[in-house]
């Protein structure tokens, strides 16, 4: 039983990929199996050529497939969700996200763009097969500011993210008979997912 966490984001410093951290510093410390993978991580010929027969295409679907539950991050770009994230998308099998509790998540510029949560990334994660597709956390630059070695993250969207994750590790913990999740106080996050508490 595994949750695999995909940033989205092709930046280095990501707003999107320090969210996504959080949730899974959550679920890290309830002691659930976390996997991570992000775009840097796959080659980028097989992404752009959309090699689906390739090997690195092959072992990220059996990663997804052994998933219970799957965090995806993504910066909005053009009012969607990032080409880069596609392009990973696009090299699973078409029921991939069948039977997965799944978390979108999305970083803007500003507020103008919170709805392609719901016309841009949930369709596209529909049509791969999931069928328990929680709420999402959308937060705006202004809420998630980089700082020297980490990120700070308002309060609310903070809570949102917690709220989320409780859902996630919830639903795991009555479905897999897992711990159930320990109220932790997670304070400042370092951008390689590293936290102070
Ligand atoms: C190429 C590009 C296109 C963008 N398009 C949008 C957009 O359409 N709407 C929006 O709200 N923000 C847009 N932004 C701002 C990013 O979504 C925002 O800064 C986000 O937090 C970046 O996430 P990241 O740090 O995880 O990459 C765009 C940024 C870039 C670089």
């Amino acid at each position: 039983m595994t949750i695999l966490a995909i940033a989205g984001s092709p930046a280095e410093r990501s707003r999107s990929t320090a969210l996504l951290n959080f949730a899974v510093q959550r679920l890290d410390l309830a002691g659930f199996p976390i996997q991570r993978l992000g775009l840097r991580d796959l080659p980028a010929e097989d992404l752009v050529t959309g090699n689906y027969m390739g090997a690195a295409a092959k072992q990220l679907r059996e990663v997804v497939d052994s998933a219970d539950a799957v965090l995806v991050a993504s910066p909005i770009y053009k009012a969607s969700f990032s080409g880069g994230l596609k392009t990973v998308l696009d090299l699973l099998d078409e029921r991939a996200l069948a039977g997965k509790l799944v978390l979108p998540i999305a970083t803007g510029g500003s507020t103008a763009h919170l709805l392609a949560l719901e016309y841009g990334f949930k369709p596209v994660l529909s049509a791969l097969g999931a069928r328990h597709i929680l709420a999402g956390v959308y937060a705006t630059d202004k809420q998630v500011r980089l700082i020297d070695d980490g990120v700070d993250i308002d309060d609310d969207v903070r809570h949102r993210l917690e709220t989320s994750v409780d859902l996630i590790a919830d639903h795991l913990s009555r479905t897999l008979h897992r711990p159930r999740l320990q109220t932790y106080d997670v304070g400042r996050i370092a951008l390689d997912g590293r936290l102070s508490l």
